[in-house]
C-alpha cells in the first residue's frame, strides 16, 4: 500500500460498462491505490456497471432519474446527496455517467469531483469526443481526467494522456486505444489525490 496516503472514499457514479470503474477496483487489489469503493450509483438499471459492483460485493443502486434524460432532476440529486453521504463518502469518480452534474451535487463535495472524457479538453467536449476527433482529422486523441465544475467537460484539467490517430482506425479502434489509456490514468489520479500531491491555483493542477 502506498505510504503517506489517505484511504479514499470513493463513490462512483456511471450509466454504462463501468470498465473505468474495474481499473480503480484493479488498483485497490493491487494495492496502488489507497481507496475503498464504498458505493456504486447508476441511472441506468441494466448498466453493467452494476453487475461489476455486484461481482466484487460492492454496494450498488440503481439511481431513477427519470423524468429527463440528460441531468440529475432535483429529488435524484437529493437521494444521490444522501446515499453517498450515508456511505461515507468523500471522493465522486464520474465514470461513463451521462448526465449532468447540478450545482446541489457540487457543493456537497467541493472539489471532490473528478470525471473523465475521452478526448483532449478542452477539444470536443460533449458525447462521443472520439467520434468528434477522428472525424475532424486530428492527428492525435487521448482522454483526459478533470475536476468537475458547473460546465460541460470545462473542469481544471488533472492528467491527459494521449494516442495516435492511425490511417486505418475506425471509431471502435480508436475508442478502445483511448480506453487502455482511460485505465491508467483515473488510478493514477486517484493515487495523487489520496497522497495529497495535486495542488490548485486557480484552474492550474499540478502535481507532484
Ligand atoms: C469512457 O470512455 C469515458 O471517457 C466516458 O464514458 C466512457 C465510460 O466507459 N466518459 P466505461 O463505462 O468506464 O467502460
Amino acid at each position: 500500500m502506498t505510504n503517506n496516503s489517505t484511504t479514499l472514499k470513493i463513490g462512483v457514479l456511471g450509466s454504462g460498462s463501468g470498465s473505468n470503474m474495474q481499473s480503480i477496483v484493479d488498483a485497490i487489489a493491487s494495492g496502488e491505490l489507497n481507496a475503498e469503493i464504498k458505493i456504486v450509483l447508476s441511472d441506468v438499471q441494466s448498466a453493467k456497471i452494476l453487475e461489476r459492483a455486484e461481482k466484487h460485493n460492492i454496494p450498488h443502486q440503481w439511481l431513477d432519474c427519470t423524468p429527463y434524460k440528460t441531468k440529475l432532476d432535483k429529488d435524484a440529486e437529493v437521494k444521490c446527496i444522501q446515499i453517498l453521504k450515508d456511505h461515507g463518502v468523500d471522493t465522486v469518480v464520474l465514470a461513463g455517467f451521462m448526465r449532468i452534474v447540478k450545482p446541489g451535487l457540487l457543493k456537497a463535495f467541493p472539489m471532490r469531483i473528478i470525471n473523465i472524457h475521452p478526448a483532449l479538453l478542452p477539444a470536443f467536449p460533449g458525447v462521443h469526443a472520439w467520434k468528434q476527433a477522428l472525424d475532424y482529422g486530428v492527428k492525435v486523441a487521448g482522454c483526459t481526467v478533470h475536476f468537475v465544475d458547473e460546465g460541460t467537460d470545462t473542469g481544471p484539467i488533472i492528467v491527459q494522456r494521449s494516442v495516435p490517430i492511425l490511417s486505418d482506425d475506425t471509431y471502435e479502434s480508436l475508442h478502445a486505444r483511448i480506453q487502455v489509456e482511460e485505465h491508467l490514468a483515473y488510478p493514477e489520479v486517484l493515487r495523487l489525490i489520496s497522497t495529497g500531491e495535486l495542488h490548485i491555483d486557480g484552474r492550474v493542477v499540478t502535481a507532484g
